[in-house]
């Protein structure tokens, strides 16, 4: 007999990076040139002198690194809060590293879901760890539908307060991936009124705050510290995404009980990307060059978007959120594209209200999107 693995591996269907290598794979096949806008995982290199810092802190003797991180690293983070967002945080008691942000929100469900609280928010549609990390977990994971019409924001006045009560965790995620949505400040003064009232965590997830095409977004920890843990990582900003490596922050309270948990985990990150991790959130003028570039691609594809008669919507992080054409679903349209080997992620993949759409991650160069743009079918 077989060893009988939970059945809730069978359930989940192919995890979305798994499809989208396949994909990628069979359109290589073709030998003609392949224009991948499915993962976000862009081409840009990592800039030279956060790999120096990643080399030159190989150490001689090597030992277990500590759940909290190293002191320069927490500093470094503490540094950028206060530059981006005018913060004063204590980067001993307020900051806690983590293995990029998947790794941080897969674990988190673990250590808020109970019997009495066995419920989890998530956004429809989403980065997919949300709902896996609470299935995982085994607590009862309910979806936030974000459409159009409420800009991408969750009705937050849908829920009951009996609902609340029994609610863990919920977890937010502006500017948004896969709309490209940005958040009101108003929407986190709810939101974490809600989470104080009801004893709940809000996990605020926001890799891509730093990749803004108009104005810097807000960082839901500039709103309340209270109940709240905001997610930064550096695999977007920095583009260091083979690194994982992102920092948490929330009350010292908080962060001390996390640290509690993640000793069981062996998360703890390598020390050596902690360093390179330390120089990376030290500087911002990398980060200026990536928004420009991104900025470069955003302008040809949506001109041709456009020009075509597509809508898209959102203007942060660095995905487009794009309505298919009248009479064709997300999956049809999708599989039109990846004819002429232009791959794109249908947006039922990010949950049913994804219905309708495409997302496009905007990681091939600007080369190639000038490329892909020429060969896109009518
Ligand atoms: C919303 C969101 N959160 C988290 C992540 C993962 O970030 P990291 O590379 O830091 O694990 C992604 C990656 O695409 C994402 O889109």
């Amino acid at each position: 007999m077989k060893p009988q693995l939970r059945p809730l591996l069978a359930e989940l269907s192919a995890y979305l990076q798994e499809k989208a290598g396949a994909q990628r794979e069979a359109a290589q096949r073709s030998g003609k040139p392949v224009f991948d806008f499915g993962i976000g995982d862009p081409r840009e290199p990592t800039p030279a002198f956060i790999r120096e810092a990643l080399k030159a802190a190989i150490p001689e003797v090597s030992q277990y690194p500590s759940v909290a991180g190293l002191p320069v690293l927490r500093k470094a983070a503490a540094g950028y809060l206060k530059r981006r967002f005018g913060l004063a945080v204590d980067p001993d008691r307020e900051i806690m590293p983590c293995q990029g942000a998947k790794e941080a929100l897969f674990h988190l469900p673990l250590t808020a879901v109970s019997r009495e609280r066995p419920i989890c928010f998530f956004p429809d549609p989403a980065y997919p760890v949300y709902e896996r990390a609470i299935l995982f977990a085994g607590g009862e994971p309910r979806r936030m539908p974000l459409v159009e019409e409420r800009t991408f924001l969750p009705d937050l006045d849908a829920v009951s307060a009996d609902d609340w009560q029994r609610t863990a965790l919920f977890f937010d995620n502006y500017p948004h991936n896969p709309t490209g949505a940005a958040a009101p400040v108003a929407h986190h003064q709810k939101l974490l009124g809600l989470a104080r009232e009801h004893g709940f965590l809000a996990v605020c997830d926001e890799p891509y705050v730093d990749l803004y095409a108009k104005e810097p977004p807000h960082t839901a920890y500039s709103v309340s510290r209270e109940n709240v843990l905001v997610i930064h990582s550096l695999s977007k900003r920095s583009g260091m995404t083979g690194y994982r490596s992102g920092f948490m922050a929330g009350e010292p309270d908080l962060i001390a009980k996390l640290r509690e948990a993640r000793a069981n985990f062996g998360v703890a990150p390598q020390s050596i990307v902690q360093q390179a991790a330390a120089v990376a959130w030290d500087d911002d003028a990398h980060v200026e060059e990536r928004r420009k570039v991104f900025a470069q691609k955003r302008a040809v594809l949506a001109a041709h978007l456009k020009k075509i008669g597509l809508r898209t919507s959102g203007e942060g992080a660095f995905y487009l959120w794009v309505h298919v054409p009248e009479g064709e679903t997300s999956e049809l349209y999708a599989a039109r594209l990846a004819e002429r080997n232009i791959l794109v992620v249908p947006g039922p993949s990010f949950g049913p209200s994804g219905k309708g759409f495409i997302r496009l991650a905007m990681v091939p160069t600007v080369e190639d999107c000038k490329r892909a743009v020429e060969v896109w079918p009518a």
